[in-house]
């Protein structure tokens, strides 16, 4: 089933099946959705380590840190290469994963494909973020998951509170600038936190895969229904805060509503992904759909709706308590240091980052970034393509240690 545009073929058929995938997924995580306040104790059992990566021979620790708004994230620290001894001395590289996805994200393609093997092997020394509501990251300081406060924030504010906290966190352990790398919605969030200097100077460099900023050229069918029917608005008035595929509610919806199935479709739509192996997909199933919140999905839309890049917009009144004017204000690309390297990758299937998106990000870029384009690449193949090391890990890697002068050795 793999091969240009043949990938899930069957897509409309598993849609049952995966459905019922999904409702046993719930009644799997309810004890575990219990004990989420006791993050400490989840991270030392049933952390992202101790699932995935130590099993496969490699070392990694689990590190927590807490947001200016009190969220409390995982973050996970691979420090060399499978079963080596000496730590990497390469410089620290920080993946960032995109919307309802984990920091597995990184580790469940085929281990010889997946970029945080690749880079843990190739002598970087890697770090892993995981943003508020996902499996890895649910705990706060004062809310539980079934707050409604807890589901209360957007990619704006995963850019300005959680990227400053796990940032600050690796700047600081590691007495060095970071490489940033970061697939979809982690691009968003990178190029907003880019504009604050308090951010960016703990940068050296950014590779960006399937970048994100402006959203008005979206082409992907279900994502456009979803919008037009207004989904988010319904959402939050049925007092749906928590945007979780794995729950019996949100499955009666996308049932009820046709077919809203935003993760799975926006991943794995027919004909938009070059080399996904969907003999897969039930193990990528394990890991994901992460949930997210109703407000970021709304926030998502606004910038499909209005083609802006900018801050959530909260209607007049709101605007103006929250802005002191009456438009959200925009996240200026310009004010991204020119000094700031920059690599992206796309693709020409990408129903997400479109490429006109895309070319409108680069114009507005003060600096002129590195680009690898995939005229057969679909949103999800820049991180689970069957090839993704040889077509665009090497170079992505190549652009990494260029910045860093790091010898080819590694
Ligand atoms: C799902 O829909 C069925 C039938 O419409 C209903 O009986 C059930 O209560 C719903 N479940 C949830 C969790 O909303
Ligand atoms: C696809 O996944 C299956 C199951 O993990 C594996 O056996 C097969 O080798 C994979 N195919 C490719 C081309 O990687």
């Amino acid at each position: 089933m793999v091969g240009p545009g043949g990938a899930l073929a069957a897509a409309p058929r598993l849609l049952l099946p995966l459905l019922f995938c999904f409702l046993a997924g719930d009644a799997r995580a309810s004890p575990a959705t219990d004990a989420l306040r006791h993050v400490s104790n989840r991270a030392a059992a049933g952390g992202l380590c101790e699932e995935l990566l130590l099993p496969q021979g490699y070392l990694c620790t689990e590190h927590t840190v807490e947001t200016d708004d009190g969220f409390l994230l995982s973050l996970q620290h691979i420090p060399h290469g499978k079963n080596g001894v000496t730590d990497n001395a390469g410089p620290p590289v920080f993946l960032q994963h995109g919307l309802f996805q984990g920091g597995d994200t990184w580790f469940i393609n085929s281990n010889e494909q997946s970029l945080g093997y690749i880079l843990a092997d190739n002598g970087f020394d890697v770090w892993i973020g995981n943003v508020r509501g996902t499996r890895w990251s649910k705990g706060h300081s004062t809310l539980s998951v079934h707050d409604k406060l807890f589901w209360d924030w957007s990619w704006q504010d995963l850019a300005e509170y959680d990227l400053l906290a796990m940032l600050s966190y690796v700047y600081t352990v590691t007495q060095s600038k970071i490489l940033y790398v970061g697939h979809s919605q982690g691009t968003i969030m990178g190029l907003a936190a880019f504009t604050k200097p308090e951010i960016v100077e703990m940068i050296s460099s950014a590779a960006l895969l399937c970048p994100i900023s402006y959203l008005d050229h979206v082409s992907a069918s279900f994502v456009l229904r979803a919008v037009a029917m207004h989904l988010d608005q319904m959402l939050i008035t049925m007092g749906i805060h928590q945007l979780n595929f794995r729950s019996a509610a949100m499955i009666n919806l996308s049932l009820l509503s046709g077919k809203i199935f935003i993760w799975f479709e926006s991943h794995y739509e027919r004909g938009q992904n070059c080399c996904f192996n969907s003999s897969r997909i039930d193990y990528y199933l394990e890991y994901e759909p992460h949930p997210s919140s109703t407000k970021n999905m709304r926030h998502l839309f606004q910038m499909i709706r209005k083609g802006t890049f900018a801050k959530y917009d909260y209607g007049w009144v709101g605007n103006i308590r929250c802005y002191g004017q009456l438009h959200p204000p925009p996240f200026d690309l310009s004010s991204i240091p020119e000094s700031l390297p920059i690599w992206m990758g796309y693709g020409g299937l990408d129903a997400l980052a479109d490429v006109t998106d895309v070319e409108r990000t680069i114009k507005e870029l003060r600096s002129t970034p590195e680009l690898l384009y995939i005229g057969d690449y679909g949103h999800i193949d820049f991180i689970m393509s069957v090839k993704a090391k040889d077509d665009v890990y090497v170079d992505l890697m190549r652009f990494l240690r260029a910045q860093q002068g790091m010898h080819s050795s590694y």
